[in-house]
Order: structure tokens, then C-alpha cells, then sequence
């Protein structure tokens, strides 16, 4: 009986990569788990706190993405759908698991050590403008490791750029296990689940994930994108000028990152996909992958259109899905509270 947990923030529409790396992946965990797997799946309002968000824009995005998490097949009578702000046993456990992190692992995260790098002077290495970089950027891994804990999880399906995190969970909930090992040890270690496409990278510069936050709109495509910039988008997509098309995402990651998107679109192996191309070039590539592309975000395009408007449905969901998760996560907090000597 497997606990299957993951998250996606709030913010904005989602691109290629969190489609493929994270929503689809979703479903056909959903579509494939064993009566007795639970799957939860949560929009994480409090992560996005973590950079400045327009209040309402926030409130909005948080709708939006949990239409989106339904739109995509998400059945929320077969997993737990809910929004982490509306379950406080996060923040709990979030701060009694910051109580035993060491700051020196916090450190090492890669996403805190790009914001560092940002905030460094340009011209003095040792100086940092540390006006921009909250706390919560930096304890942000800690509550990431709570929303996962706090349901006993087994399994957490996520892309490239958060394995760290998942590390560092397993990491802390063996810290807080061996300071309080009797009877007997109270957190499950959960297991990292790397999608398929686990990093989808950005249009113009293959060296990069793509990201939502990234300047330029063309190294991305978002779920409600248009066809006639999907075909535009994919046609500028940097590539190489080698004769043939083959998967060597060290050589070739653009042309790599076109062939992950096809399969992802495809569902099919990249190695079958690379080997139907290896005598064509990237015309006919990109031809392809613009039809997959445009024919994956069809459906659930249609049904985010349709349900966006629902917002009284959407609520309910919402309100059903926090008081399970509620439900779900009050046991191990009454635990957790029990074990380190609180009432
Ligand atoms: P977030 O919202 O940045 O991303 C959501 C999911 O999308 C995946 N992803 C990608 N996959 C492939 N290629 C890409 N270019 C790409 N970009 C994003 C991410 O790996 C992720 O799976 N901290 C998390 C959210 C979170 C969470 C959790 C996840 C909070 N608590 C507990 C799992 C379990 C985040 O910021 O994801």
C-alpha cells in the first residue's frame, strides 16, 4: 500500500515542463495505483509566498490551478486534492521539523544557492543584497519535507529539480527518527519518484530547465497557449545543425529536449521516438512535435476552459479536499506532538 504525495505552487499557468513532469505524470499514477495506494496531490499557496505575489493574482492562481489538476484528470473522488494553506498541520510540523535541520544543509540546496548568486554584488563577490532573500526562501525545503511527512507518504512523484528537496526529507525525517526512536520510529522515509520527463528544458537556451520564471516568453509553452504559438514557439526552438536526428542529450539537447517532448506527448519510450527520425531532419521533427504538442493540450485545454468558470464547484472540491487532507494528516501530527513531549 503505497502513499503517493506531490505539490505544484500557484503560480501561473503551467508550462510543458510541469505538464509532463508533474500534472500528466499525476494522472497516470492515478490511472495505474492499486486500489489500496492513496494519492494526494496539493497546490502549495504557502511556496509561492516565498516571492513577492500580488494578492490577487495569488488568489486567482490558486483557483486556476487547481481547475487545471481537474482538467487534466485528476478525480477528486479517487485522490485527495486540496490546497496546503488550508490544512495548518503543515506549518506545524513544517516548524517543529525546522527545529531539528541543521542550517549548514539548508545551504547546500541548489535553489537557495542560485538565489544567493543572484543577490551577490557583481562587483564584490562577498557582498550580498540580502533585502530580497526572506527566510522563507531559504526554510522553504522544511516545509516541502512537512507537506510530505505529514501523511505518512511513500512515494513522491516529482521532476529533476526537486530530487534535492526529497533527499533532504528523507534526511530529516531520519534525524528526527533517531532523536526520537522508541517505541518505535514515527516517519516514513519516503521514496523519490523521478517522472519520465523529469526535465523538460527551455525553448531557447537547452543548457536551462524550463521554468516559469525564465524572461523570455518564447523558451516556453504554457497549457492554454494557442496553436499558432505552439507552431511558433516549437519552430524557433533552438536546435543544432548535425545532419539526422538522434537522442544525445549531452551533444544535442535541443534537438534531445524535442524528441522528450514528443515521447512525453506520444507516451512512448524516447529511444522508439528517436529511432522513427534518425534518417529525417528537423523540420519534420518539429512539424511532428507541433501536432503532438497542440492534439496533448487539446482535452485538457477544453475542460480548463469549461471548469475555470465552475468556481462554486471548484470550491467544494477545495472544502471536500482540505477536510480529508485534514483528517488524513491530524493523526501523525497528534503523534509527532506526543513523541517530542508536547501535549
Ligand atoms: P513547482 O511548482 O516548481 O513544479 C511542479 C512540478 O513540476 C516539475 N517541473 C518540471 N519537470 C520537468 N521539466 C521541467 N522543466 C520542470 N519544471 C518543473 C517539478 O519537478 C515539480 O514536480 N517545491 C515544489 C512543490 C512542492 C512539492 C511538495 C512537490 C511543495 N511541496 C511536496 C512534491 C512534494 C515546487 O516548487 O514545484
Amino acid at each position: 500500500e503505497r502513499v503517493i504525495f506531490s505539490g505544484i505552487q500557484p503560480t501561473g499557468i503551467p508550462h510543458l515542463g510541469n505538464y509532463f513532469g508533474a500534472l500528466a505524470n499525476w494522472v497516470k499514477l492515478q490511472r495505474d495505483a492499486a486500489p489500496d495506494d492513496e494519492l494526494l496531490f496539493s497546490v502549495v499557496g504557502w511556496h509561492a509566498l516565498t516571492l513577492p505575489q500580488d494578492p490577487q493574482a495569488l488568489l486567482a492562481a490558486r483557483t486556476t490551478m487547481m481547475a487545471l489538476i481537474l482538467a487534466v484528470g485528476i478525480d477528486p473522488k479517487r485522490s485527495i486534492v486540496f490546497h496546503q494553506d488550508e490544512v495548518q498541520n503543515h506549518t506545524e510540523l513544517a516548524w517543529i521539523l525546522s527545529c531539528h535541520t541543521p542550517i549548514g544543509k539548508l545551504k547546500r540546496m541548489t535553489t537557495w544557492k542560485t538565489r544567493l548568486a543572484v543577490s551577490r554584488n557583481a562587483n564584490d563577490e562577498s557582498e550580498i543584497d540580502d533585502s530580497l532573500l526572506n527566510a522563507g526562501l531559504f526554510t522553504y525545503p522544511i516545509l516541502q519535507a512537512a507537506d510530505v511527512l505529514a501523511y505518512g507518504t511513500t512515494h513522491v512523484p516529482v521532476g529533476e529539480d526537486q530530487q534535492q528537496h526529497i533527499e533532504l526529507t528523507r534526511d530529516i525525517a531520519e534525524t528526527f527518527n533517531r532523536a526520537y526512536p522508541l517505541p518505535s520510529p514515527l516517519l516514513t522515509l519516503p521514496k523519490l519518484m523521478l517522472t519520465p520527463s523529469k526535465r523538460i528544458l527551455s525553448l531557447r537556451d537547452a543548457s536551462v530547465k524550463m521554468s516559469k520564471s525564465a524572461i523570455d516568453p518564447n523558451s516556453r509553452i504554457v497549457l492554454t497557449d494557442s496553436a499558432d504559438i505552439i507552431r511558433a514557439r516549437i519552430r524557433s526552438a533552438t536546435t543544432d545543425s548535425i545532419q539526422g536526428i538522434t537522442y544525445d542529450p549531452v551533444e544535442r539537447p535541443g534537438t534531445s529536449n524535442l524528441l522528450t517532448i514528443l515521447a512525453a506527448c506520444t507516451d512512448e519510450d524516447v529511444s522508439t521516438v528517436a529511432a522513427r527520425y534518425a534518417s529525417k531532419n528537423h523540420g519534420a521533427l518539429k512539424a511532428d512535435v507541433t501536432d503532438a504538442v497542440i492534439e496533448a493540450f487539446k482535452a485538457p485545454r477544453a475542460e480548463f476552459e469549461r471548469l475555470r468558470e465552475e468556481t462554486a464547484y471548484l470550491q467544494q472540491i477545495a472544502e471536500e479536499g482540505a477536510l480529508k487532507a485534514r483528517q488524513r494528516s491530524d493523526a501523525m501530527l497528534a503523534a509527532v506532538r506526543k513523541r517530542i513531549g508536547l501535549s
